[in-house]
Formats: structure tokens, sequence, C-alpha cells
């Protein structure tokens, strides 16, 4: 029986998975451990919205299981060794050099991991994979693993490993409830007792069911597979959402239309200003990368279309806007409404904000930036590039909704967080110079009471 569990890594999926798993299962000692002392220190802070990660939901389990049987710690060497069971749930960014650079995946955080749990491991481990990888990665942990190395610790008996794969399918803003209420479980591996194990854990909250079992490839596949699928969708309906400002039809209803075909199915189905977050880009990347590896050229091309789409409708509403403003918005300044990737979260990795906001910034414009859950200086990293900080001059924060709009002669919505639905447009066209301007990529704001109060507006997906 696994009593002792361990996860490497405590960031967005590790945080959150942890607290899920400790909350259903008060039996188990669960341990996050993390090299970053500013992020555990963050998930100790005994003020929950200092927690490094926001999810609706997570300050509540925090609350309940931290200290109880949940533990955040840098002793990355203590919690391997007292562990059973490990989860491997560590970044796997792009790589930025070298050999298949901008395609596949960095796996240098995994590969120092997997080290980390030879070294320190006590008798027989199960070590899961929990972060997104490449296909066929299961087996360079187990090739690391599977070296020769005498227990100390156990009268010099052979440490044994069994490893498997079970990708984590959750969607930040939405995390815990995607981990209480999951629409499945993949596991892949080849040792039954250790599938058993995991599988034993899962079960204590979801049905059996809904846990799949497969082989350690064809699961790691179906993980790069699921985050294509569904950047795959949003790539489509960012098409027709330029084919319907061209045309004069309405985005929305377009969508509800088709998504309400059962084949098809509603979800994913908005049009906005593209994907981001850490993983879909990266996924897809890695789709590309292993199609050419294999041969299959067209496979790549296919995939590769959905990325360029993304790119093509950032740049492609920085272009509108620039030229809807007379074709000059340099000394204008613009409100930039959302920066997190997301509504209901605060991650803003390749957020479509920030390659919006560079660029408006190099045609001239001052940027004022208001987003509920990022932090000032988070914003800061994300707008410098190649270790040239872009200057403080050209942006400020903003921590008041209203504020942000003073003098603005535009407002950018970027991210479709709830408060930007119910906004006060008359007492908002007070604050902005005239002739000013709404550009929602969300389709979220209501375009009567703006038309009603004198602003222009422009929205994704429809046309005039
Ligand atoms: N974020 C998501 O929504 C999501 C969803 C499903 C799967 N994933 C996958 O899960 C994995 C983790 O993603 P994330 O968003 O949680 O990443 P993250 O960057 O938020 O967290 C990873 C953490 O691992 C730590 N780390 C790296 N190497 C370490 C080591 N050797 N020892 C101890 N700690 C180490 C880092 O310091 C960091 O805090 C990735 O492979 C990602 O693709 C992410």
């Amino acid at each position: 029986m696994t009593n002792n569990i361990c996860c490497v890594g405590a960031g967005y999926v590790g945080g959150p998975t942890m607290a899920v798993i400790a909350d259903f299962c008060p039996d188990k000692l669960v341990t996050v451990v993390d090299i970053n002392e500013e992020r555990i220190k963050a998930w100790n802070d005994s003020d929950l919205r200092n927690l490094p990660v926001f999810e609706p939901g997570l300050e509540d389990i925090i609350r309940r299981v931290r200290n109880r049987n949940l533990f955040f710690s840098v002793d990355v060497k203590k919690g391997i060794e007292q562990a059973d069971i490990i989860f491997i749930s560590v970044n796997t960014p792009i790589k930025e050099k070298g050999i298949g650079a901008g395609q596949t995946s960095d796996l240098r955080w995994v590969e120092s991991c997997a080290r980390q749990i030879k070294t320190y491991s006590k008798g027989h481990t199960i070590v899961v994979e929990k972060s997104t990888l490449p296909v066929k990665t299961a087996q360079t942990i187990k090739s690391i693993l599977d070296g020769v190395v005498k227990d100390i610790n156990n009268f010099g008996s052979k440490k044994t490993f069994s490893v498997l794969s079970n990708p984590e399918f959750l969607a930040e803003g939405t995390a815990i409830k995607d981990l209480e209420c999951p629409d499945r479980v993949l596991i892949g591996g080849d040792d039954n007792d250790a599938i058993n194990c995991l599988v034993g854990i899962y079960s204590k909250w979801i049905n059996k069911e809904k846990v799949l079992t497969t082989d350690l490839w064809s699961s790691e596949l179906s993980k790069l597979i699921s985050n294509a699928f569904l950047a795959q969708r949003i790539s489509s309906i960012n098409t027709i959402s330029a084919l319907c400002e061209a045309t004069g039809a309405k985005i929305k209803d377009v969508s509800l239309a088709v998504g309400m075909d059962r084949r098809i199915g509603k979800y994913f189905l908005n049009s906005g200003p593209g994907f981001g977050g850490s993983c879909f880009k990266k996924d897809i990347s890695n789709l590309v990368y292993i199609s050419n590896h294999y041969g299959l050229f067209e496979v790549a091309e296919y995939w590769q279309k959905v990325l360029d789409i993304n790119s093509w409708q950032q740049s492609r509403f920085v272009e509108l806007i620039v030229k809807t403003m007379f074709s000059t918005i340099s000394s204008k300044t613009i409100a930039i409404l959302g920066f997190s990737f997301k509504a209901n979260t605060n991650d803003t990795r390749e957020s479509p904000a920030i390659y919006i906001c560079k660029k408006l910034i190099e045609e001239g414009a001052f940027l004022k930036i208001y987003d509920p859950k990022v932090k000032c200086s988070q914003i800061k990293k994300d707008l410098s590039s190649d270790n040239k900080t872009v200057e403080e001059e050209k942006w400020l924060y903003s921590d008041s909704i209203y504020e942000t709009f003073n003098n603005a002669d535009a407002a950018l919505f970027l991210t479709e967080w709830d408060e930007f639905e119910s906004l006060n447009w008359e007492e908002i066209s007070k604050k902005m110079r005239r002739p000013s301007w709404v550009f929602d990529t969300r389709s979220i704001v209501n375009m009567e009471d703006v038309k009603k109060s004198g602003i222009n507006i422009w929205q994704v997906g429809y046309g005039n």
C-alpha cells in the first residue's frame, strides 16, 4: 500500500493536483517539493491570497489540508526519500537553443528530476509522469532509473522503479473542478501492480469507469492530441471570426448554430485573440516535430497551420487597431483590459496580451494595463525581451479598473474576466478622449451600451 506521496514541482499542475489528492485521501501524506524557494514560501503563506497559483476553490482546499496531510517544502531530498510514489510535475517548456529549438520540449528539468529520484529514493518507488512529455519520454526516464543502484538504506539491495504515465488534463481557471470531476483519468504503463496502486488513489473520488489504462506511449500521445484538438477548434473558429467580419455575419450566432450539432459540440467555439497558456503551443510544436521526425510531412504541415492561424489572429488585431485609429497610434493611450491568457487564472505564459502589447508599444502607443489577478511584476517580466526591458514610461500598471480608462483613446479587451461584462459605459465615456474606441477581442462587452455612450466599438467576429 502507498502511504507517502511526493510531487516534484509546485506549479500550476503540482500544487492544485496534490491539494485535491490530499483532500480526498486523508490517509496519505502528500509532500510537494520544489527548487524554487519563493514559490514554496508563497504556498506556505498564511495569507491565502498570496498563493502562487490563483484558481477558484483552491484557497478553501489549502485551508483544509495544508499542514494536515499536505506539505510544501524545498527539501527535495527528504520528499523523495520518504515517498513510495513520486509524481514528476516539472516544467517542460519549448527548447530555446540547439537541435529542435522552438519545436520540441526542453527535457532538462525532467531529466534532473529523474536523476534526483534515482539518487535519493529508497526501496521500490512508483514514478509517475504528470508533466506533458513528448512521446517515448517515459523510456528516457526508465533508462535513467534503470542503471543498477544500491540502496544503502535497505541493506545494500537494489533500488527498483515502476514508471507510469498519468498526464494531467486540467484546464487553468477550472482546475479544481476538473480535478474533482474529470472527464477521464489516463494511466499508461506495463506494471499492473503500479497501475492498480495509482487507480486506488484516484478511485477514492473518481468512478473506476472513468479511469483508462493504456501502454505508456499511447498515454503520452493522447495528451498531446487532446491539446492539439482543443487548439485546433480555437484556430478554426478564429478563421471564421475573420470571415464573419468580412461578410457581416455574427460569430456568436454561427458558433451557437454549429455547436448545437451534437457531432460537433458547443465547447471551445468562442473566437478571441488566440490560445495562450503554457501547453497548446508547446504540445502542437511537439506534434509537428515528431511528425516530421517520422517523415509524416503532411501531418506536420496540417498541425503547423493551427499555430500559424493563432499568430495571424493576433497580428491582424494589431493591424486593425492601428488602421482604425487613423493609421497611427503614436502617442495615443490605450487601456488594456486583461493580461492573463484566459479568465480565472493569474497565468500569463504565452498570453496573446504579451505579443499584442509589445506590438502596440512598438507602434508608439502608451498602455495602461489592468488585470484583476496578474501582478505588475509579472507584466514587467513579460514585456521585457532579449534582456532589454521595455521602458516603463511606455506602459503603466493600473489597479483600479475605472481609472484605467482615464484619458484613453481606446480600450482593448484581451481577457474574458466576468467583471468586464457589466461596466458602466456612461461613466467610462466621460473619462476617455474623443473620438474613442473599444476593441473587444473576446466579444464580452455590451455592444449596445458602448454605442449609446458615444464610443465606437469593434468586436471580434462582427462585421459592420
Ligand atoms: N498548466 C497547465 O494548465 C497544465 C495542464 C496540464 C499539464 N501541464 C503540464 O504539466 C507540467 C507542469 O506544468 P506547470 O504549469 O505546473 O509548470 P510550472 O512551471 O508552473 O511548475 C513547474 C515547477 O517545477 C519546478 N521544478 C523544475 N525542476 C525541478 C526539480 N528538478 N526539482 C524540484 N522542482 C523542480 C519549477 O521550479 C516549477 O516551480 C508541464 O509539463 C505542463 O506541460 C500543464
